[in-house]
């Protein structure tokens, strides 16, 4: 499978059918209600976050590959050669290439992904620009456990990244429960490259989930109008508004869905009642400190080997370790 001309072979792993139903009857039935964030993922939701990770308000994207730009063959350096390099979400994209670019003697890759579609088409587009490299995708849902294939030459470690702080949309327990998972998988000797989104002032954080151009906001809502689509739900999008602040006691940013009026909502034979100005959360988005989020990772069995931060320290990356 090295460097195929006519595209890569993928372990399929993909989970079932989509329990959202299921999950917003869930998340309405509790107190304050929630939608799970990862229902924001439909093919417009991701159109709409690729449009955030570009808006002027939202510095993450920019940051973390800039901190790849400038720090990439340190990075690489750290993690050293003969990796497998396993990429939870993370395609073809520039950090990615930035990271593949700089790895020496890498043994494979192993991008994982929940979307066969993506994953399918980055593998393809990757394999034609590194033709020597062995790419080995996995359609899996990487917040569960899964199997990794294994590559034609034994690799020295195994190096997984996950950029992109998506660590930040995990409760901290289970951010903890998904790292000791990480550390499993990656064994002795392993790696993890994380991009981690930095606590900074709440004016720069709401200005980031508030954009001026009201993507955040179409993503935000895009969640009822995806219910309204696939759940025969009844929401009626003027009568809702997204909104986002910082909680800075637990340090996250809290994503809400208010509803602007009393009114019921179907989802197919249910029915809920909304009050005026009740909320629905669909997103919380930790932010952490270096020291915080190294003790959060060394709770997990990992131990800090280098970490970098862009000159404002608004993003870090960091390369732990497992021994
Ligand atoms: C994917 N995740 C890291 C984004 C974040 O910043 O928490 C999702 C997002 N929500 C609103 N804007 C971006």
């Amino acid at each position: 499978m090295k460097g195929p001309p006519h595209g890569v072979a993928v372990l399929d792993l993909e989970p079932a059918a989509s329990d959202f139903l299921e999950q917003a009857i869930a998340g309405f039935s509790a107190s304050p209600r929630t939608l799970p964030s990862k229902f924001f993922y439909d093919e417009r939701g991701s159109d709409l976050f690729q449009e955030i990770c570009e808006l002027p308000e939202y510095y993450v994207t920019r940051t973390e590959t800039e901190i790849l730009r400038q720090h990439g063959t340190e990075i690489a350096e750290s993690i050293g050669e003969n990796a497998e390099l396993v990429g939870f979400g993370t395609g073809a994209g520039v950090k990615t290439r930035l990271l593949l670019d700089h790895l020496q003697n890498l043994i494979a890759y192993v991008p994982v992904d929940i979307s066969k579609q993506r994953l399918t088409e980055s593998a393809e587009a990757l394999s034609r620009e590194m033709p020597n490299l062995e790419i080995l995708p996995v359609c899996a849902d990487y917040l569960q456990p899964f199997e990794l294939p294994t590559p034609s030459r034994e690799p020295a470690h195994i190096a997984v990244y996950f950029p992109g702080s998506t660590i930040g949309n995990m409760e901290p327990p289970v951010a903890r429960h998904f790292l000791e998972r990480v550390a499993r998988l990656c064994g002795h000797s392993g790696g993890l490259i994380i991009g981690v989104d930095l606590q900074k002032s709440k004016e720069v954080l709401e200005a980031a989930y508030n954009d001026s151009a009201g993507v955040t906001a179409a993503f935000n809502l895009n969640m009822l109008d995806r219910a309204n689509r696939e759940l025969e739900a009844d929401f009626d999008l003027s009568q809702w508004r997204h909104r986002a602040v910082y909680n800075d006691q637990a340090h996250r940013i809290e994503m809400h869905l208010v509803s602007g009026q009393a009114q019921t909502v179907h989802l197919g034979e249910y029915a809920f009642d909304f009050a005026a100005g009740e909320k629905i959360i669909t997103e919380f988005s930790y932010k952490h400190t270096i020291e915080g989020f190294s003790a959060l990772a060394a709770s997990a069995g990992f131990q800090l080997a280098r970490v970098w931060t862009d000159p404002r320290k608004l993003f870090a990356v960091f390369h732990f370790i497992t021994l």
